[in-house]
């Protein structure tokens, strides 16, 4: 069963002072509560927050399930979000997405490579067009102005430092 940590609940609770609505804080609980539970939200985060955040968990259920950033099932350690809009797409991202995949051994997008590593997704426009193709592991800030060799040596660099 699904529980924040003390530090958690009490970020929680904070958030929930921060704002005259307690809907406002779900965002940012959710986002914690993903970081505790290993970069997914789960139904037992969902109904641990609505218990904590006193809100109907079909609420957070909607919040969690709109925004691509809160993840429905388990990732890699890496879960690299490739932007594929237009201006990344005409430039490569499809293609740098395939290559960077077989590489990771990921068969289609959403799967966790065999060695726990990887995840990867095709997200809408990121705001960087102008450093396109791009990409965002985790919530880091942004890899950019890649091509084919660059994005597998980002793999590899990646495989490289593997669990550290
Ligand atoms: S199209 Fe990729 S960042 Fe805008």
């Amino acid at each position: 069963m699904f529980q924040l940590s003390e530090e958690g609940k009490a970020y929680v609770k904070s958030e929930l002072a921060r704002y005259e609505s307690k809907q406002s804080a779900i965002i940012r609980c959710l986002y914690r509560a993903q970081d505790e539970n290993g970069g997914w939200v789960s139904p037992e985060v969902i109904e641990h927050l609505s218990q904590l955040m006193d809100i109907p968990a079909a609420q957070i259920d909607e919040v969690s399930t709109f925004y691509t950033m809160f993840n429905q099932k388990p990732v890699g350690k890496y879960h690299v979000q490739v932007c594929c809009t237009l201006t990344c797409g005409m430039l490569g991202g499809r293609e740098l997405t395939d290559a960077m995949m077989k590489e990771a051994g990921c068969k289609k997008l959403g799967d966790v490579s065999p060695d726990g590593l990887f995840t990867f997704s095709k997200v809408e426009c990121l705001g960087s067009c102008d450093t396109a193709p791009m990409l965002q592991i985790n919530r880091d800030p942004y890899t950019e102005s890649l091509n084919t060799e660059k994005g597998l040596k980002l793999v590899r660099d990646l495989r490289a430092k593997g669990g550290k």
